[in-house]
């Protein structure tokens, strides 16, 4: 294998946690780079569903290592009290050989939560829909070097002067948007628990990786969310307060960028959105509701249901490119089963003229009129399907319409929850 990155290409929930735990069968690493426990990335193993929010999808094969790296943004008690707590339920070890917490990653606290809560309950041109996990205000506080760190929770006496000063302006806050305002000593107490039961988790997760990496182990990056819902190149504000492309592997994990050898993009065979924000392909129709039952679109983190629509050529280019996309695996194919005309964007109509190229301004994106090209459906059941030559031509032709679009390949088809539901194409 190699050093492979995993990123989303739409906006996010396109598989991603199922791939990452199909390819990890040849890794001795998985490490998450960005995001928080705004992702859900579900896995199906002999017909269990684990939801993992803040740990890598390698945690469900025991030798591998896995690193949330210094990029993502943790939640103690979710961490704690869910995941951990549900890996130990369904019988998957985990210790501090296989998990490694970087000592620089930011920790969410509770007033970035309640600060969420506050700003989206009175928020109205500026309201996101995020998933309310305190993800934007804790990347805040990292971006204006008043963050908390890993490392701070076995740290009593920084923390507990850093708390002093930053409550001070955070229970204003708090005040402001009508809750009640937050005991350090409670906060301090808590988080001071976490710390202890992480502290042997905790280390210097770069050390780690450039060890990995000259004992040429294969190193997985797993990315979160989407790039549509990168903060720069996403449809801002309507995005997540992280980058999301193949890029900040390098910032997140702490790892060269001329060590990459891979960058697969995980494209669903239709696209999904959850929250506000353009979506240039939605199906506000009766096809988009048989996609979201088909494909059990709603949230795994908030249960949301997501927003369907058609597969978007135009927005995906933007996203191979941005990614430098080596490869695609395709997730979700057997969700189309049984439609009469399976349509894909590849223009958007803006002032009578046809664009082939996303722009994301979402003013743009709001008054553009999608083009399709109509491919004829296929009737056949392609559920849990692991043989290329078993596709109808229909299916054929629509996949590689999408490879010669993208100018990539597609290696990896997904046609189910499951690991044994996947075709490998080359
Ligand atoms: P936040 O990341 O919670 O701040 O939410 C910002 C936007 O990103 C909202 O539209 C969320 O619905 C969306 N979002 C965040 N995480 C995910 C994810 O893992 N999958 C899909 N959408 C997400």
């Amino acid at each position: 294998m190699a050093n492979i990155v995993i990123i989303g290409t739409q906006w996010g929930d396109e598989g991603k946690g199922k791939i990452v735990d199909i390819l990890a069968e040849d890794a001795n690493c998985v490490v998450r780079f960005q995001g928080g426990n705004n992702a859900g990335h579900t896995i199906v193993i002999n017909g269990k569903k684990i939801i993992l929010h803040h740990i890598p999808s390698g945690i469900l094969h025991e030798k591998i290592k896995c690193i949330i790296g210094n990029g993502v943004v943790i939640d103690p008690e979710i961490l704690i009290n869910k995941e951990l707590k549900n890996l130990e339920k369904e019988n998957f070890k985990v210790s501090q050989n296989n998990l490694k917490i970087s000592k620089n990653a930011h920790v969410i606290m509770p007033y970035h939560k309640l600060i969420e809560e506050g700003r989206e309950n009175c928020g109205k041109i500026l309201k996101v829909g995020t998933t309310k996990r305190g993800i934007g205000p804790a990347y805040e506080d990292k971006i204006s070097r008043r963050g908390i760190k890993v490392k701070d929770l076995i740290d009593e006496k920084s923390f507990s002067e850093k708390l002093d000063e930053i409550l001070l302006e955070k229970n204003c806050l708090i005040k402001f948007y009508g809750f009640d305002t937050l005991n350090k000593n409670e906060i301090l107490e808590k988080y001071l628990k976490y710390g202890e039961i992480l502290k042997d988790f905790i280390d210097d997760t770069h050390k780690i990786l450039i060890n990995e990496e000259e004992k040429g182990s294969n190193i997985i990056f797993e990315g979160a969310q989407g790039t549509l819902l990168d903060i720069d190149h996403g449809t801002y504000p309507f995005v997540t307060s992280s980058n999301t492309v193949s890029g900040n592997v390098c910032a997140g994990a702490g790892f060269g960028i001329k060590k990459i050898d891979k960058i697969i993009g995980i494209v669903k065979a239709y696209t999904t959105r959850v929250g506000m924000g353009p979506f240039p392909t939605e199906l506000k129709c009766k096809t988009g509701d048989y996609l979201r039952d088909k494909g059990g679109e709603y949230g795994s983190t908030t249960g949301r249901p997501r927003r369907c629509g058609w597969l978007d050529l135009v927005a995906l280019k933007y996203s191979a490119n941005l990614n430098n996309l080596t490869e695609i695996a395709l997730t979700k194919l057997d969700v189309l089963d049984g439609l009469d005309t399976v349509k894909v964007c590849v223009g958007y109509k803006y002032k009578g003229e046809v664009f082939k190229y996303f722009d994301n301004d979402i003013n743009f994106l709001n008054n553009i009129e999608p083009v399709y090209k109509e491919f004829k459906g296929w009737k056949n059941n392609y559920s849990n399907i692991n043989n290329f030559e078993k596709l109808q031509k229909e299916t054929k032709d629509y996949i590689k319409f999408i490879e010669e679009e993208l100018n990539t390949p597609i290696t990896l088809i997904s046609t189910g929850p499951d690991r044994k539901s996947t075709i490998f194409k080359n």
